[in-house]
């Protein structure tokens, strides 16, 4: 399938997702949230595709946000449901993805793009990336799961000052903050996300997909993610991956999985 606001490229079990409007830095309108909802649908059921990284077209931005130009004559019914349809189709579906997602920030990563490289299971960025909430200097506030996911990430305090402030941190900042994983220079950011890519796609598909349902069952509401964790934990031994990864530790041999 081919896109207009996106790229798509496969290589080795791995597939990136460049979000490419660079002239606009890359910023969501509904269009692309609706691309990236099919093409994340598409990797999912993807069997040849064992680790997702999304990215940003060029050197500049990861994502600088939501499309401020698309929105800023909304009503508040259209508002609500901008940030609603945008939850689902992008941001709670990158969350849920039953594949390890990897957001390489390449740059600003602001309002919508850091509410994105939030909902992503890993963060790496790029020593040039900036990230920030801007959301409050528009008269509005952060719509994407941004006051939730922030809040998680770096703990409350630290989240009501970034929201609050509308304020950018650095990528070193950030990578304190435990907003980010790693900091790398841009010219390695993508090889060190596929260098990664490449560590868990060595890994159990069903157990990848398990371990993502146990960790997220821990932030939703009235779930108990010690259950989730057992029930996950104990389905994994009727997987043929299982009996694969145990049987090729006593053969002393490398496990060769399925994802079945
Ligand atoms: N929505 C729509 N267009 C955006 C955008 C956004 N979130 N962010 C950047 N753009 C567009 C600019 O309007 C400009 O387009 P134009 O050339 O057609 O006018 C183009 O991208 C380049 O951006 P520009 O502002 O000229 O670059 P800069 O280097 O001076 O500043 C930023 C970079 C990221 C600081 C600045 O673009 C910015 O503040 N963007 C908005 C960030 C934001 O508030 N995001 C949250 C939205 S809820």
């Amino acid at each position: 399938m081919s896109y207009t606001n996106l790229l798509v490229t496969d290589a080795d079990g791995i597939r990136t997702i460049t979000i490419n409007r660079p002239d606009q830095l890359n910023a969501l309108n509904r269009a692309t949230i609706a691309e990236l909802d099919q093409a994340l649908t598409e990797t999912d059921a993807d069997k040849s595709i064992r680790v997702l990284i999304i990215t940003g077209s060029g050197m500049k931005a990861f994502v600088a946000g939501a499309d401020i130009k698309e929105f800023a004559h909304f009503s508040v019914p259209e508002g609500k449901a901008l940030s609603a349809d945008g939850q689902k189709k992008l941001f709670d579906h990158v969350e849920t993805m039953s594949k390890p997602v990897i957001a390489a920030v390449n740059g600003f990563a602001l309002g919508g793009g850091l509410e994105l490289a939030m909902s992503c299971h890993v963060r790496l960025a790029s020593d040039n990336a900036r990230m920030g909430l801007p959301e409050v200097s528009l008269g509005v506030i952060p719509g994407y799961g941004g006051t939730q996911r922030l809040a998680r990430l770096v703990a409350k305090g630290k989240a009501m000052e970034m929201i609050l402030s509308a304020g950018m941190i650095d990528a070193n900042d950030a990578l304190q903050w435990g907003l980010v994983n790693r900091v790398v220079p841009q010219d390695q950011l993508l090889s060190t996300a596929v260098e990664l890519a490449t560590r868990i796609m060595k890994n159990s598909p069903t157990a990848l997909a398990a371990a993502i349902r146990a960790v997220n069952a821990g932030y939703e509401p009235g779930v108990n993610g010690m259950q989730r964790e057992i029930e996950e934990f104990g389905k994994c031994f009727g997987t043929a991956d299982f009996k694969e990864g145990t049987s090729a530790f006593m053969e002393k041999r490398k496990a060769e999985f399925r994802g079945e």
